[in-house]
């Protein structure tokens, strides 16, 4: 009998949190025929209970150690909790495991930073769970910017609002930018700051209602609107460039629509001639994958377990995401004012940003001016 090649054996998984997001990771990664999925843990019983009966053979824990102990295992998805996320996935690489995190990586920076050389120096897999990067329409869109037939971008304008449950441990930031901001991250790169205002609206001290503002070093302006207060569910993103106009709506049966719309300046001949010429073309709407983004998501895990490279949802993006976070809260702190996002800056003087901010002081960072790595390539999935 010969035995299967190192890249194609079977992985063996563990599942941590079955609340509400695990059973969706459980789910998808069932169906996978490259992965077994051999434990689901979580501290609740009746977690547990309510998912044995759908997965025959799954042997269950309440004990994480139970998890690590297991020799078999060779890469744990952890749905818990931000605020464990750090301690567990922690554990997971000492334990010498590849380990998929649910968004955001960690609560700060500095805790991304000591899970990133923690899984570089034990040359494991650390992934965050950035759904949205494996989202068909998500990729469309990016398809469009990367061909050129968006143009420059102008502005932009995301919401991502619904009458949403109000988390006693979390801000409405830290439970839904992550989404915008890996989807910003992956089609634009880094914005040069991000300032943020909100509301607590319900329960004091409990912000649900955040306004983000991010610009760009290309002059390019990009409004977050996010809440847990709304009466429908929205979410939908608005690209206006210069060569097309894009509307991305993930609740539409037209998930994306690109329009042939504009406004060019016409340059002048002689003196007192500036003309507009108004655009109004097609409407095209291109079809799009129906491929689930958690079983795409699931699929690059395994894939850059068994061939050792970067996931598309990278822990350097990972981290990149939570420092937006980091400047949307500080942001709020000082009441909107403006704050960079350094990357690549490398300590040298920030460009001044106080035009395109209409005059707000720019609040230092909190986050380390170190060098962030590259954006990382659209990277094919296997
Ligand atoms: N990608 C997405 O679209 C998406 C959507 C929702 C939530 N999430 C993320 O998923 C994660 C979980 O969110 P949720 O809404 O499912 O939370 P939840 O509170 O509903 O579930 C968390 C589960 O983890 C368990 N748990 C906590 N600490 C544990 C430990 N030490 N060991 C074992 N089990 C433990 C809890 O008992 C609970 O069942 C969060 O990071 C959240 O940001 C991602």
């Amino acid at each position: 009998m010969t035995s299967a090649a190192p890249d194609e054996r079977r992985l063996t998984i563990a599942i941590v949190g079955l609340g509400y997001w695990g059973p969706n990771l459980l789910r998808n990664a069932w169906e996978i025929p490259g992965l077994r999925l051999k434990w689901i843990c979580d501290l609740d019983e009746l977690a547990l209970e309510k998912q044995v009966r759908r997965y025959p053979g799954i042997e269950v824990t309440t004990e994480f150690q139970t998890v690590l102990d297991d020799r078999e295992v060779d890469a744990v998805i952890l749905a818990t909790p931000i605020k464990t996320h750090h301690q567990l996935a922690k554990r997971c690489l000492l334990a010498g495991k590849h380990v998929l995190v649910e968004k955001p990586l960690a609560a700060t920076v500095a805790e991304c930073d000591e899970l990133t050389a923690l899984a570089n120096e034990r040359d494991r897999i650390l992934m965050p769970g950035h759904t949205f990067l494996y989202s068909p329409p998500v990729v469309a869109v990016k398809d469009l910017i990367a061909s050129g037939e968006l143009g420059d971008l102008y502005f932009g304008t995301m919401s991502r609002v619904n009458l949403g449950i109000h988390q006693r441990e979390n801000n409405v930031i830290r439970d839904l930018a992550p989404h915008d901001f890996s989807i910003l991250l992956f089609w634009f790169g880094e914005p040069r700051f991000v300032r943020a205002i909100g509301r607590e609206t319900i329960v004091p001290g409990s912000l649900d209602v955040g306004f983000l503002d991010l610009g760009y070093d290309s002059g390019a302006l990009v409004h977050v609107e996010l809440s847990w207060l709304a009466p429908t569910k929205l979410r939908r993103t608005v690209l206006v460039g210069s060569g097309k106009m894009v509307v991305y709506e993930d609740t539409s049966s037209e998930q994306v629509r690109i329009y042939d719309r504009g406004v060019d300046h016409v340059e002048p001949h002689s003196f007192g001639e500036h003309q507009l010429a108004y655009r109004s073309g097609d409407v095209i709407t291109p079809r799009i994958d129906v491929n689930e983004p958690l079983r795409l998501e699931l699929e690059d895990f395994a894939h850059s377990i068994r061939h050792g490279t970067q996931p598309r949802s990278s822990m350097h993006l990972g981290t990149r995401v939570v420092r937006m976070i980091e400047a949307a809260e500080l942001s709020l702190e000082y009441n909107g004012a403006p704050v960079p996002v350094p990357a690549g800056d490398n300590g040298r003087a920030l460009p001044d940003r106080r035009r395109s901010s209409r005059g707000m002081p720019v609040v230092p960072s909190s986050a380390p001016l170190d060098p962030a790595p590259p954006l990382d390539p659209l990277v094919p999935l296997p």
